[in-house]
Parts: C-alpha cells; structure tokens; sequence
C-alpha cells in the first residue's frame, strides 16, 4: 500500500479538496483507495465527500476499546473509495496521546488497499508530523504567499529535527549536542542544518548513519494550489530553494492547481468538484496529478528518478501556462454557447470596477490619516 499523508504548515491551502478528489481520481483509476480524515478537531472531509449522518470515526474509536477499526471504515458510495472519519465531533482528540496515535497509526498501516491518502490538519504539533513520516512520500500543500511557503517551510523543518529526535538516541554526542542547542532556546531555530549534519557526520558518524538511513527514503513531493496566474508558478521554486539549501531535502514537484469559483458551487451541491464538473481545468490538473502518481507506481520508482526533479518543475510551469489558457477558452466557450451573456459579463467587470474605486479610496484615506500622524509626530 502507498501512504500519501497531505500537510502544509499553513490552513486552508487546499489540503482537504485534495486529498478528496485526488481520492475519487485514484479510485476512478480501478486503484482500492482509502481516505483518512486525520485533521482531528478540524476534520471536514464528510463534507467534501458529502457524506451526512456519520456517527463514528477516529475520535470514538480511540476513546472507546469496543469499537473495531474496520467500523470506521466506511463505503462512500464512490466505486472502490472507502473513508475513515475524523474526530464526529469527540472533544479532545486533537492531542493524541503517543499510544493512542501508535494504536491509530497500526491500524492505519493494517489497511487492505492501494493508496492511503491521510488529510492532515495545519501546524507543526509532532503528532501531525509523526503521521506525515508514516511515508516517504508525503506531499506538502502550498498556494503563492510567503505566509504558505514559509509555513511549509517550517514545517519540513520540524520534520527533519523530528527524525533526528528519534535517531540521536540518548548517551551519543548527536543526542547531547541538539539537547546544548535546545537549551539555549531560540539557537535551535537558527541553525543551519548542513553545518549541523557536517557536525554530526564528524564527531557521531553512528548517529549521522541512523539519520541517513531514515532521511534517504524521505522525498516529500509538492503542490502548489491557488494560482491565479502562471507567473505564480515560480514561487515553487523558490520554496525548493530554499528547503535544498538549508535543510538538505529536495521535492519533486507534482503539479499546479488555479484557483476556480466552481469549487464553492461544487461544495454547495454537496458533491466533489471531480463528479461535479470533471471536465474544469481543476478537476483535470487533479487527474494530472493522480496520473503522475499512478505512472511513478507502475515504474516502481521515487519520482526523483523516473523524471529530474529539475523536469518537473519545468513541466509545473507549463502545464500553468497551458491551464490558463483553457481558463481562457472556457470562458470565451461561455459566452459563445450563452451560458454567459456578453451583460453578465459587462456586468461582473462593473461591480469590480467599483471595488476597484472603494479600495482606493480607503487607500487614500489611510495614507492621509499616515501622513497626518507623522506630522503630528513632528510637531512634537
Ligand atoms: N484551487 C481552488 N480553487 C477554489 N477553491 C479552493 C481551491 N483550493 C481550495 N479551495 C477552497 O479553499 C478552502 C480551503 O481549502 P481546504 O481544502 O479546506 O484547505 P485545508 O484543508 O488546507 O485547510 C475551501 O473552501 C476550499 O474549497
Ligand atoms: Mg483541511
């Protein structure tokens, strides 16, 4: 079985809409696919999947000792796509006790499937991390802000001192070294990873090979989401950059999703935007998606070997280019086939028009209100 855990550091980058319908494509695929709604506390992939009156997920089973596991993996109705709730509403078990997640983790490795595909919630808590290492293929959620890079970026972060905590065992000099750097507080977010490894290699190579062993098979993949414009596409760059350089991990990227209003239409009717409308171009850069991971599968390679990794990136920024593009199509397809009227289109380029001219007057209104308690601050 594949695990495919889904994190971003960062809220609401799409991490749920994507394991959902990434789901449904694998399944669509004659693939056995499990979902895991593992954002206990926050958990809502029910309703991507829209599914109602779920009474039983991960918060009762681990709060009761009667309930077996297989109870709480669903059918959803979708042909081979089963489902594993979330917490259905049991306060509390957003902090997982370490039995408890050791518990949930060997019943979640005992599936019977092809794919696993685990929503995680946002954040760094270990317990989020210790799911995302159940595979060395995790994929990390990103959209083109620095708040979502940087927190992916953080959050990869965590998960590299995270497999050290559990490789630099107690009484080595790896140990001792990051507990002198904890101590010291703040220096722990500082350093810079290369040199600390460098450090380890040299002075605890026993430790430094432990930590290899288990950082090898890790290569996270990314997504980046949200875009609006394919110049939004570089911003995967320089996140790669960055995790390259100080933290010694290269992802290979997986591809590119645009922001699109159906997908709130989609929720609305209470079905997954693939069944909703499987032709939009988010519906098929999802497909793409789940056929770079079928195709990885069937070559039995890490998708750092089955294509550079420098390729796909380079392959993310055309299929942006050529997603914005059918964007554009549709929409002209709209308004020739009179689902959109050349009015209603007069009419939304309007109403932005004017919320256009409201920002700017609030704009100037904060700068005037700047420049005047600058002046005041002179005159004192
Ligand atoms: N590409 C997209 N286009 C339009 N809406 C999106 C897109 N990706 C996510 N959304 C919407 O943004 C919100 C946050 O997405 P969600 O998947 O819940 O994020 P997360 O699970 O990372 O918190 C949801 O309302 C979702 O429907
Ligand atoms: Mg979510």
């Amino acid at each position: 079985m594949q695990i495919l855990p889904i994190a971003s550091g960062k809220g609401g980058v799409g991490k749920s809409l994507i394991a959902t319908n990434l789901s449904i494509a694998l399944a669509q695929a004659d693939k056995q696919v499990v979902i895991a709604d593992l954002d206990l506390g926050g958990s809502n992939i029910h309703l991507m999947l829209g599914q109602s009156g779920i009474r039983q997920g991960i918060g009762v089973f681990l709060t009761s000792s009667k309930l077996k596991f297989e109870h709480i993996v669903l059918d959803t109705g979708y042909k081979n796509l089963r489902f594993i709730p979330g917490d259905a509403e049991v306060p509390g078990v957003a902090n997982l006790k370490s039995s408890q997640k050791k518990r949930l983790i060997h019943n979640l490795m005992n599936l019977d499937a092809d794919y696993l595909i685990i929503d995680l919630g946002a954040g760094t808590h270990f317990n989020i991390i210790d799911f995302f290492l159940t595979s060395g293929k995790g994929i990390m959620v990103t959209e083109p802000t620095p708040t979502a890079n940087l927190n992916a970026y953080l959050f990869l972060k965590n998960v590299i001192f995270r497999v050290m905590g559990t490789c630099f065992l107690r009484g080595t000099k790896a140990h001792d070294y990051i507990a002198g750097l904890n101590r010291k507080g703040s220096s722990l977010q500082r350093v810079y990873v290369p040199n600390l490894l460098e450090y380890i290699a040299q002075n605890d190579p026993e430790s430094y090979a432990a930590f290899q062993d288990k950082i090898e098979i890790f290569h996270p993949m990314l997504i980046l989401n949200m875009l609006e414009d394919p110049k939004d596409s570089i911003k995967a760059d320089k996140l790669r950059r960055s995790c390259k350089e100080y933290l010694n991990v290269d992802m290979a990227h997986l591809g590119i999703l645009y922001m699109d209003n159906l997908q709130d239409i989609a929720l609305n009717s209470r079905l997954p935007l693939i069944v909703y409308k499987p032709k939009s171009v988010l519906s098929q850069a999802i497909y793409r998606i789940a056929d770079k991971i079928l195709q990885n599968e069937t070559e039995g390679m890490s998708p750092l070997d089955f294509e550079s990794l420098d390729d796909s990136y380079e392959t993310a920024k055309i299929e942006a280019e050529v997603d914005f593009e059918m964007k554009l199509r549709y929409l002209e397809e709209l308004l020739h086939c009179g689902a959109l009227s050349p009015g209603d289109l007069i009419e939304t380029i309007k109403i932005q028009q004017f919320e256009i001219a409201q920002l700017r007057k609030e704009n100037t209104l904060l700068k005037s209100k700047l420049v005047k308690a600058v002046k005041a601050g002179f005159d004192e």
